[in-house]
């Protein structure tokens, strides 16, 4: 039987993000090495204060494609140990997909295109997820729609939570041709829906303003519920009689919703409200000291979060000399967020960095942030100057008053590296980069070895193997001489450009267990893939 299925043009192929001036999406079966390449990165940059020990983990603001980012975060590792499995949540706010042409982004991507482009990301991003971890998809009716399938689809049906409906417009655009459009979507889903708990919000003046207290009733402003259910309630028929002799029954079809003797105790302790002249129906009394934080609600109001205006004003402050940035989000939708799904000191990631507000707002909340962005233009004029404004304590705009944010911690900036692969007629090559240098790295990232730069002829280990990398052949020679750099009980991989003969015998015979791997013909077979994942699995 066939089952429900999404479906696409492209859906079985690899979308690689197009780097040429057409700005066409290319399209790759996914036996192609560069669908499963894991790219170097290098600390590019650090502001504030930062980890010596670790750079890893520190905040974070990759330059590169969210796709590379998020499988260096999975599989160098270095990286992985901070981040597989340890995101408490996600918030993306991806190309729309609405066919204008943006001033700093291309939004490009037809629909299947589109599908392709996320599908890929969402998978990666839920195995970053920590098991109560959420994922927040930031979408207008352009996509939405597909979104909450292909969320449905990777996530599950059942890790849908809720659709937060932000308005973003807080006036009417007269120019629209049907309806003027005032709202955005936010879909979120859990990682797995019974361990995710929502943080609840801390009550505001507005909420607060609903309560009154009327009576000077000593326990301070209270809200009249109703006492009336339309439940049945077998003990919910009963005749009560208020402070003036006048009787109380249910209207028709509807009960107490409380017992008579729990009626008669709360209204001998003044927890009943019978109107300013004691005749009217009775109303129970929930008083503002005994309610909690605010559960979610899903609508939220451009008066509470801010709307598109408030985010270019917010833009406009940050860079008052330069064209405005095109599809910011106001920093009080971000807190809303945020201060949902994760707590200080959590893992907030945003891979679609735009100009910064996820990083902004986490960090000013307390949050360790990582994010990116694929245009080096935009990380230099827009996100990477705010993110540092925030740090040194320059930005006065957004949430900071309402935090109390005055400067401090810190950031460091990761380049992601280009492709170690380059299509040619010949078949697909290693490319100059990979070659000029950084071989061994990227090899060492792609069969998922940590990186050793200093421990020639070894460059990389995974538990007792070592990994060994030649820019040239590998002979009996060679062999000889990196299994003599072996301790006690470990094997090697060799990876080098060319294999003679009698090298594999060689190995086989000095450091039983280890391997001969031939670049970049066996680099990405699907067994060296297969055994590259299985080991990620296992760790
Ligand atoms: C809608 S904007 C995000 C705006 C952001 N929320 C803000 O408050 O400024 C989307 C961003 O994603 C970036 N982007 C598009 N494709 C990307 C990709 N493949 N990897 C990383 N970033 C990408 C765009 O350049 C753009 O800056």
């Amino acid at each position: 039987m066939t089952r429900l299925e999404l479906t696409w043009p492209g859906k079985d192929q690899f979308l690689l993000v197009p780097r040429d001036e057409t700005g066409k999406p290319v399209w790759v079966p996914r036996e192609h090495p560069a669908a499963a390449e894991v790219r170097t990165t290098e600390f590019v940059g650090e502001f504030g204060e930062v980890n010596p020990a670790d750079p890893h983990s520190d905040n974070l603001l990759f330059v590169g494609d969210s796709l590379d980012v998020l499988r260096i975060l999975l599989e160098v590792p270095e990286f992985r140990r901070h981040y597989r499995g340890r995101v408490k949540q996600v918030y993306i706010d991806p190309p729309f997909n609405t066919g204008q042409a943006f001033a700093h982004y291309d939004d490009w991507l037809e629909h299947a295109t589109w599908l392709s482009f996320m599908h890929e990301r969402l998978h990666l991003i839920r195995e970053l997820l920590r098991p109560d971890g959420s994922v927040w998809v930031h979408l207008d009716d352009a996509e939405h729609h597909h979104m909450r399938v292909l969320l449905d689809d990777v996530f599950g049906r059942a890790s849908f939570v809720d659709t937060v409906v932000w308005q973003k417009a807080d006036s009417p655009r007269n120019s629209a041709r049907w309806f003027s459009t005032d709202q955005d979507y936010i879909s979120v889903y859990a990682k797995d829906p019974a361990r995710w708990l929502p943080n609840r919000l801390g009550r505001t003046d507005k909420s607060n303003a609903i309560y009154s207290n009327p009576d000077n009733d000593p326990r301070g402003p209270w809200l009249a519920g109703d006492p009336y259910a339309n439940k049945p309630y077998s003990r919910g028929l009963y005749e009560y009689e208020g402070p003036t002799g006048r009787i109380f029954t249910p209207p028709p079809g509807k009960f107490w919703r409380i017992a008579e003797a729990k009626l008669r105790e709360l209204d001998e302790d003044g927890r009943i409200w019978w109107g300013p002249n004691s005749d009217a129906r009775p109303s129970i009394k929930r008083y503002l000291s005994e309610v909690g934080d605010l559960v979610p609600r899903t609508m939220w109001f451009s008066a509470d979060v801010g709307s598109n205006r408030t985010s270019n004003r917010e833009m406009k402050a940050l860079f008052p000399d330069l064209p405005a940035f095109s599809t910011p989000k106001p920093e009080r939708l971000l807190e809303r967020v945020i201060r949902i799904g994760s707590s200080p000191g959590d893992i907030v990631l945003d891979c679609f960095a735009g100009s910064g507000t996820t990083a902004a707002v986490a960090h000013k909340t307390g949050r360790r942030w990582v994010s990116s962005e694929i245009l080096e233009d935009t990380v230099d004029t827009f996100t990477r100057p705010r993110l540092e404004k925030i740090v040194n304590g320059d930005d006065p705009g957004g949430i900071t008053a309402d935090v109390g944010w005055s400067g401090g911690r810190g950031f460091r900036c990761v380049q992601v590296g280009p492709s170690m692969y380059v299509d040619s007629p010949y078949g697909v090559l290693l490319s100059d980069d990979a070659t000029n240098g950084l071989f061994s790295r990227a090899v060492a990232g792609q069969l998922g070895y940590e990186f050793q730069p200093f421990a020639a002829p070894l460059c990389g280990v995974r538990g007792r193997m070592r990994l060994a990398v030649l820019d040239g052949a590998v002979g009996r020679e060679e062999v000889q001489a990196i299994v003599g750099a072996l301790t006690d009980g470990e094997r090697v991989e060799i990876v080098g450009r060319n294999v003679l003969d009698g090298a594999a015998q060689m190995l086989d015979h000095l450091a039983r267990g280890s391997r001969l791997t031939k670049a970049p013909r066996d680099l990405l077979t699907s067994s060296t893939l297969r055994s590259r994942r299985r080991v990620l699995r296992e760790q």
